[in-house]
């Protein structure tokens, strides 16, 4: 793989408590996903991303991290991460990780030096009162008070305090914290809440002093070379998502508006158009991404009568037709994979998996729920463990009761199952996959003329994408027929199929 190995790249998130349980106690684990790197090879992806994997109480699934530098004792250990990224490099896949710069958990060994010590506060955001009126973005307020009557801010969860990024002391750790996993052979880190490290009374959202930071990153990146930095940055503004990809900061960053797209045309032709002006004069590869462990399942999402990703409710409960959310889900995931840059596939995407919308509320763990009094029924439905074999829960997950329970239909999900029908969503995934690796990926498009309700764009390597939102068949411009998310029907591509044709 090139230097530029990112600017392509298929990347698999693995969501470790979901993945593969190895040990029997229920949580997804290293060894899990140890034995299950030949599926993800097999997949045809070129790295995993995971989410964070440190000691952490899972106040926030691990997002609350109580210690930079080694591994949840549920997850495994130090050595097993450092033989899981051998192991992985040896099949090809490259490895990234999650860096939590924002916050902390109370459990890091700062925090409970701040506790017990008020010399101790400046490296988080300590105060005789509640400096402002600011909310939890999970609800409640963002301060929360101590035993000695100080206040503390927390943008999400009172578990996960702010850093203060105005102590140098933090720059300092996390450049630490960098080298450390570069060290132990990590190709990159996706970057959480990247844009509301720095605060003031202007706020904290995309405040200008927090591209210095990213400048100094960019440079212990570079000491290391084939580094990545991907920044999970949530903005509207194109012009200031732009700033953190200059050629001296970010990589890559996720793109959300394509994630929370409705499945309509002139909208997403409208976010692509977008998303390529942004990316393109500076240089910095696109990214798109259908779904990740915050956000509801597409083929639910695209089942229902208002296909857009909607935080807040999440549309919870909403009627989802899941026959059209997967055909509709089938014909994004050709889409995404035909688009220039690199691309995420949420685990449990390539099964197809549907959001579980009806976990009991007792086994809920995510801090959102109870934050907002149970209006928010949170993030869990898109994180239960993924089924890979047999009839009945567990599924082939571990040993164990998995702790979120799995609903009883999916034993036609399973990796296994999909395995040997050809028509399934894994094969698909697999098929477009291998394809994209030489055909698509870094590079540019050429939209093609149709009407409003079809995408058709050709790539550099001659392969055209054709993407037909509309509610009837339309005809295919010439070419030798790749690969389609449905089958055609005389020749002509149905309502919500895509097909990738060559000219050759
Ligand atoms: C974004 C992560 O994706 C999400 O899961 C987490 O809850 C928040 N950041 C806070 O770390």
């Amino acid at each position: 793989m090139s230097q530029t190995w990112w600017r392509g790249a298929a990347i698999y998130q693995v969501y470790l408590r979901s993945f593969a349980d190895g040990n029997g106690d229920g949580v997804g684990d290293l060894a899990g996903l140890r034995s299950r790197l030949p599926y993800l090879k097999d997949l045809g992806i070129d790295a995993i991303w995971l989410n964070p994997w440190y000691p952490s109480p899972m106040a926030d699934g691990g997002y609350d991290v109580a210690d930079y530098r080694d591994i949840e004792p549920v997850f495994g250990t130090l050595s097993e991460a450092e033989r899981f990224v051998e192991e992985a490099h040896e099949l090809g896949i490259r490895v990234i990780i999650d860096v939590v710069p924002n916050h902390s958990s109370t459990e890091s060994a700062w925090f409970k030096e701040a506790l017990a010590d008020p010399a101790a506060r400046d490296r988080f955001w300590f105060s005789d009162e509640p400096l402002n009126d600011w909310q939890s973005i999970f609800g409640g307020s963002a301060w929360t008070q101590v035993p000695d009557g100080q206040w503390y801010l927390h943008l999400f969860a009172p578990e996960q305090p702010d850093f203060n990024w105005g102590n140098p002391e933090v720059h300092q750790e996390f450049e630490d914290v960098l080298r450390f996993w570069f060290d132990r052979g990590v190709d990159g880190v996706r970057i959480d809440s990247a844009a509301l490290l720095i605060k003031s009374e202007e706020g904290y959202e995309d405040l200008d002093e927090v591209h210095d930071v990213y400048r100094r990153w960019r440079e212990v990146a570079d000491e290391y070379g084939e580094r990545v930095l991907i920044g999970e940055v949530w903005l509207p503004d194109q012009e200031r998502f732009a700033r953190y990809l200059r050629p001296d900061e970010l990589h890559t960053a996720f793109n959300f508006d394509f994630l929370a797209c409705p499945w309509d045309p002139a909208e997403l032709r409208r976010v692509i158009d977008l998303t390529l002006t942004t990316h393109t004069p500076i240089g910095a590869p696109p990214t798109w991404v259908l779904s990740n462990h915050d956000v509801t399942r597409p083929v639910t999402r695209y089942g229902r009568a208002d296909t857009a990703f909607a935080h807040g409710g999440r549309l919870h409960g909403t009627p989802s037709d899941l026959e059209l959310g997967h055909r509709r889900a089938r014909a994004a995931a050709l889409l995404a994979m035909a688009l220039p840059g690199s691309v995420y596939v949420y685990q449990g995407e390539e099964l197809g998996l549907p959001e579980v919308e009806d976990l009991p509320d007792e086994l809920r763990q995510d801090p959102m729920y109870a934050r907002s009094g149970g209006t928010n029924p949170g993030r869990d439905g898109c994180r239960v463990p993924l089924p890979w074999s047999g009839d009945e829960p567990p599924f082939g997950f571990g040993a164990g009761t998995p702790w979120l329970p799995q609903p009883d239909g999916w034993r036609k999900l399973t990796a296994e199952a999909q395995r040997t029908d050809l028509g399934s969503m894994l094969n698909l995934y697999r098929t477009a996959l291998g394809l994209r690796r030489d055909l698509l990926g870094d590079g540019t498009l050429t939209w093609l003329p149709t009407g409003p309700e079809v995408l058709a764009f050709a790539r550099d390597s001659g392969l055209v994408s054709v993407t037909n939102l509309s509610s009837g068949p339309v005809p295919l411009p010439p070419g030798r027929l790749l690969l389609s998310s449905g089958p055609l029907e005389d020749g002509v591509l149905p309502s919500d199929t895509t097909a990738w044709l060559a000219r050759d």
